[in-house]
């Protein structure tokens, strides 16, 4: 059987667009509008540099932290992603391969899987909500998180519904029955070994969010769900209070870019947040999500844990995102071009490329822990930063 170990996530995602239909490859690829904050997201972390040293390295390196309560081994956190029909394991497979590696999970409440079949495999699932359904809707599916296990809550705001690609947005079904087949097929039968690792299951991706469903209730689609978060009325910091207010446990608002909104989420009483633009998915225009690290961090990181989220790609990004002052990063593309590769071991090969490139980094500067990185590690250009409000 060939090697299907691959050296970078740059590799995984050209094996990914080889493997994947076009539609599921697109779907990943995502962005929005022009594709500027999706861009920026990879760019900014080019624009960053190491000041390494050369000798009185560390001869052992420590990656372990704590992340929202959890004991993790590395600073890396998978990030939630409601992306279908990737592989038949789908979700349980990432839970799998991070419990396998000691990361924690953030699963989306758009994800193809069940909470209960993933908190099943892995101890350490944060359950992610969007603001839509009444209150009575959003309590129950707390309440099925924390029935099912979940030891955190994400809640992501940074969505307003951008619609239009300039590259095309792919067509996905509403349910796949034989017309949706019919029009999928010559992209089906291009990708042979996708298409028979589904046959071998003896179903077609479902497309559903069984997340989503109300108790007793069967799995609503993914565009019946989407359709019932576009009614929702947009959430205010009253709102999110009542909802943090509703789970005892720790609670992370993720989407967040100004420095007002950090610590309006601080006044909400977040235990974390996750400084993100939805991998440049949303509002496009919006700056690197690492662009406004350093600003958010300065505001608040005293008060909450910051993470970040968009672009992180190798194990130098994550180093680079701890100097600036996030307690740890996730991840969205990378471990999906890792699952399309090769499965749950895809996406153990991602992790381990990024622990593997976090531990080159400490060494070329000098730490002996992740605890110990700081500005002075990275060289930032001028007029790098971003920051906004106040
Ligand atoms: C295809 C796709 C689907 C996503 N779905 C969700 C989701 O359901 N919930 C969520 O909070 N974030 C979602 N995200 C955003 C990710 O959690 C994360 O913020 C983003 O992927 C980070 O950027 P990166 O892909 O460059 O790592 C999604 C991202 C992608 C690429």
């Amino acid at each position: 059987m060939a090697n299907k170990w691959f050296e970078t996530v740059a590799v995984a995602q050209r094996r990914a667009e080889r493997r994947l239909p076009r539609s599921v490859y697109g779907a990943l690829v995502a962005g929005s509008e022009k594709g500027l904050t999706a861009r920026d997201n990879l760019a900014a972390f080019d624009e960053l540099g190491f000041a390494p040293h050369v000798a009185g390295l560390a001869p052992t390196r420590d990656q372990s932290t704590t992340v929202m309560g959890q004991a993790v081994s590395m600073p890396v956190l998978i990030s939630p992603t409601g992306v279908q029909a990737v592989h038949p394991e789908g979700e349980v497979a990432v839970a799998r391969a991070a419990a396998n590696r000691g990361v924690a999970m953030g699963l989306s409440s758009f994800a193809s899987r069940p909470i209960e079949a993933v908190t099943a495999v892995n101890a350490q699932v944060l359950f992610q909500l969007y603001w839509s359904g009444t209150r009575e809707t959003m309590v129950q599916r707390l309440e099925r998180a924390r029935a099912a296990g979940a030891v955190g809550i994400i809640l992501t705001l940074d969505w307003s519904f951008a619609n239009g690609r300039d590259w095309g947005s792919p067509w996905i079904p509403e349910r796949v029955n034989l017309r949706a087949l019919a029009r999928l097929a010559p992209e089906a039968f291009a990708r042979p070994g996708w298409t028979w690792s589904y046959a071998k299951t003896g179903h077609f991706p479902d497309l559903t969010t069984p997340n989503m469903a109300a108790p007793g209730s069967p799995a609503p689609t993914f565009f019946g769900a989407y359709y019932e978060w576009m009614q929702s009325p947009p959430a205010s910091w009253a709102d999110v209070a009542w909802l943090r207010s509703q789970w005892d446990g720790p609670f992370m608002v993720k989407g967040v870019s100004r420095v007002d909104d950090a610590k309006r989420v601080v006044d909400a009483g977040a235990t974390a947040l996750s400084v993100s633009n939805h991998g440049g998915n949303n509002l496009d225009g919006t700056p690197a999500a690492i662009r406004w690290l350093p600003s958010v961090v300065d505001a608040v990181g005293g008060q909450v844990e910051v993470l970040l989220d968009g672009g992180v790609r190798r194990g130098s990004d994550v180093v680079k995102a701890l100097a600036l002052g996030a307690r740890a990063v996730m991840i969205g593309r990378a471990y999906l071009w890792g699952l399309a590769a090769n499965g749950q071991a895809g996406v153990e090969n991602v992790l381990d490329l990024l622990r593997g490139g976090v531990d080159s980094t400490l060494l070329a500067l000098g730490r002996s822990s992740v605890a110990e990185l700081n500005r002075d590690d990275v060289v930032l250009p001028p007029g790098f930063r971003r920051s906004a409000g106040s």
